[in-house]
């Protein structure tokens, strides 16, 4: 198949572009680099520079003949979502139609979408599954839960079928040590870890240590981005071949708290890694956890990397290699 990966050279969709290009199919990789590498992107994949937000951009893409679609091209931050919403509803919603007005125009019709838990708000009970009710709290998920809705509609209107993929914490780099690009100014806490364990970072913040949890800090579920990547791509046969839509938690069920993920990544270092620990941050649930029931259901698809001592020492194999950087 041609398939376009729109955000093609960050940190997910760049594993995405691998798994794809490692199945045999054509791949063109549209992206403005604003936080992606072009270094990640995989040599067989052809590179074109440019912005969902301009049309014209698009127009000039969508000249190439597409059998699919994936989009992880977003702002991502929750937190800063909420100081510049306008700036999110532009680059998430406005680029996403965009993206969706051009497929039409095109006749393009299987789109995988990177969507997120962050569409759960907080959880009513764990692991949270595909029928909880969806209530962000931030507005990074609210764009999010607004492009779900889009979906919908642009199916029953327009014919679009498409993949709503819910990543929890997306973790780890490629196992084969393919995608070399770090992460630019992350704000999740497996990158920060891993850059306090460089020394890029003298110490990190723990964010509450008297949630209600056994040592007291957040739990989180981390997914492997390789075991991400294969789900992409059996959503996009499943959607194919059954011309269904579907809409996915992307998980592990088993979370891990941040004293145990900084535990692990001091085994494997072999060192401290230097933390403080400060208040909590307004909004951040105690425990976080999923199950991907509906993926293993319709994809037969389950986790083969998502351990966290594989995640941290795949990460580790990148990082270290890059102190200098
Ligand atoms: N990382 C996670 O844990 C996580 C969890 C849930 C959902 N997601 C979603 O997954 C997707 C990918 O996330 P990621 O972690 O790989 O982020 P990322 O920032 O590494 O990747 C996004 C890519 O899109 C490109 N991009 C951004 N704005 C663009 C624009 N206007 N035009 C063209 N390209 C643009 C960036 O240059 C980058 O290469 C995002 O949609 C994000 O919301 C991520």
């Amino acid at each position: 198949m041609n398939v376009l990966v729109i955000g093609g050279a960050g940190y997910i969709g760049s594993h995405a572009v691998l798994e794809l290009c490692e199945n045999g199919h054509s791949v063109a990789v549209f992206d403005n680099l604003s936080t992606g590498h072009l270094i990640n992107i995989d040599s067989r994949a052809e590179f074109i520079q440019g912005n969902i937000l301009n049309n014209d951009d698009l127009k000039d893409v969508f000249n190439g003949k597409f059998d699919a679609v994936f989009h992880f091209a977003a702002l991502k931050a929750a937190g800063e979502s909420m100081l510049e919403p306008g700036k999110y509803a532009t680059s998430n919603i406005t680029g996403t139609i965009n993206i969706l007005n051009q497929m039409v125009e095109n006749n393009v019709t299987n789109f995988i979408f990177s969507s997120t838990a962050a569409v759960y708000g907080m959880p009513e009970y764990l692991p949270v599954d595909e029928n909880h009710p969806v209530n962000p709290i931030n507005f990074y998920g609210h764009t999010k839960l607004a492009i779900e809705n889009l979906l919908h509609w642009y199916s029953k209107l327009k014919g679009i079928r498409f993949g709503a993929l819910r990543y929890f914490n997306a973790a780890g780099y490629d196992i084969n040590g393919r995608i070399k690009g770090l992460e630019k100014n992350p704000a999740n806490l497996l990158p920060i870890v891993l850059e306090t364990a460089i020394g890029k970072r003298d110490s990190m913040d723990i964010y509450g240590d008297d949630y209600n949890t056994p040592d007291g800090t957040g739990i989180r579920d981390y997914i492997h981005v390789n075991d991400l990547a294969t789900a992409h791509l059996r959503t996009l046969n499943y959607i194919i071949k059954t011309k269904e839509n579907l809409t996915l938690n992307l998980a592990t069920g088993k979370g891990y708290s941040v004293l145990e993920v900084i535990e692990k990544m001091q085994e494997i270092i072999g060192k401290n890694i230097n933390y403080k620990i400060i208040d909590r941050r307004p909004g951040d649930p105690s425990e976080l956890i999923a199950v991907s029931k509906l993926a293993n259901e319709y994809l037969n698809w389950k986790c083969n990397y998502s351990d966290i001592k594989t995640i941290l020492q795949s990460m580790w194999d990148i990082y270290s290699q890059q102190k200098s950087l």
